[in-house]
């Protein structure tokens, strides 16, 4: 017989000691399942031993199964403490490994800026919406029609060369102005109308200091019974004193727009010269006609300038082809 009870009782309480050992030696979680499965799982050693207990007289087989019991019991505790004590430590460990130290310096990013020519569009609109005018925009690529023709130009009018553009092999073109705009929010809505339009223009203009084939209008207009020339130029002047301040002086030149009539140029007195803005005028009653409007009830007025020029005026800026460089040198200091 090997099964003796007192083989039985040596080899549980050895069980007991090794496994408390390797229990107490594991230091991963999977490691300490796969121990237990060793020593208390199905097949592990504990039933293995506990095997034996059938050959034992029925005197000795309570003994020896107390004795198992208890070794059970403290393989369990010993696997419980152990297991606490790793999920602690794997707990700690993250933390360390996530520890932010605040006092490392910050990940540097850099600022953007309010282009100049951005902020120059902002301005003319922050004073406009400050009269009641509304922001409308209008499209870049435009028909002969929204460019030309509804404003007046006749086919052959000599007015149309000096706003070459690029024309598109659809027959499209870019637009030469941001006058197009008028006749678009002519056609979808009806007077009063005061409004004010900038956008982005083109034209075949050979580039220098004071010009580039794309470049940037601001168009604003106004339709409504008795508008007169005086509501334009008090409108006008009250622009350009607040962009420019109150000491600004101002004149009306008069001049010729095929959409306008009677038309004007209006000069701003810049370091003792008369410097040419903007182009303004009361609407024709053809444009008003190509609208549907009835120029009996309605007049209005209407101007455009070059956001550039503008923009080249407020920052003293001697080259319009800085703010087309893309030089952060030169952008940064706005
Ligand atoms: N569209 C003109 C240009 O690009 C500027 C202009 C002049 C606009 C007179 C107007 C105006 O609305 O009345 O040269």
């Amino acid at each position: 017989m090997t099964n003796q009870p007192n083989e039985l009782e040596a080899k549980l309480t050895a069980l007991k000691v090794d496994a408390q050992k390797a229990i107490a030696a594991v230091n991963t979680l999977p490691q300490l399942e796969e121990l237990r499965v060793a020593y208390l799982g199905k097949k592990g050693q504990l039933s293995q031993i506990l095997g034996g207990l059938g050959k034992l007289s029925p005197e000795e087989r309570p003994k020896i199964g107390a004795l198992a019991n208890e070794v059970k019991e403290a393989l369990q505790t010993a696997l419980e403490s152990q297991k606490s004590s790793l999920q602690a430590a794997e707990i700690q460990a993250r933390l360390e490994a996530e520890t932010i130290d605040v006092t490392m310096p910050a990940v540097y990013r850099p600022q953007g800026r309010v282009h100049p020519i951005n902020s120059t569009i902002d301005r003319a609109i922050d004073i406009f919406v400050g009269m009641g005018y509304t922001v409308e925009t209008g499209p870049e690529m435009e028909t002969d029609y929204y460019n030309f023709e509804a404003l007046n130009f006749l086919p052959d009018h000599p007015a149309r060369d000096m706003q070459d553009t690029l024309y598109l092999p659809d027959g499209n073109l870019l637009r030469t102005h941001t006058s197009n705009i008028q006749i678009h929010y002519m056609e979808e809505n009806d007077p009063p109308i005061r409004i004010i339009a900038p956008g982005r223009c083109y034209r075949r203009d050979t580039v220098d200091a004071t010009h580039t084939a794309v470049f940037h209008q601001i168009e604003f207009f106004a339709v409504d019974e008795n508008l007169t020339f005086t509501d334009l130029k008090g409108t006008i002047k009250e622009f350009l004193h607040q962009m420019f301040g109150e000491e600004m002086e101002i004149r009306f030149r008069a001049s010729y727009f095929p959409f306008t009539e009677p038309s004007a140029e209006v000069d701003m007195r810049w370091k003792g010269k008369w410097l040419e803005i903007m182009g303004c005028g009361m609407i024709d009653p053809n444009v008003l006609k190509s609208v549907g409007y009835d120029p009996e009830t309605y007049t209005g007025f209407a101007a455009g300038f070059g956001v550039e020029r503008v923009a080249l005026l407020l920052h003293q800026l001697d080259d319009i082809r800085r703010l087309y460089s893309s030089d952060l040198r030169f952008l940064r200091q706005f």
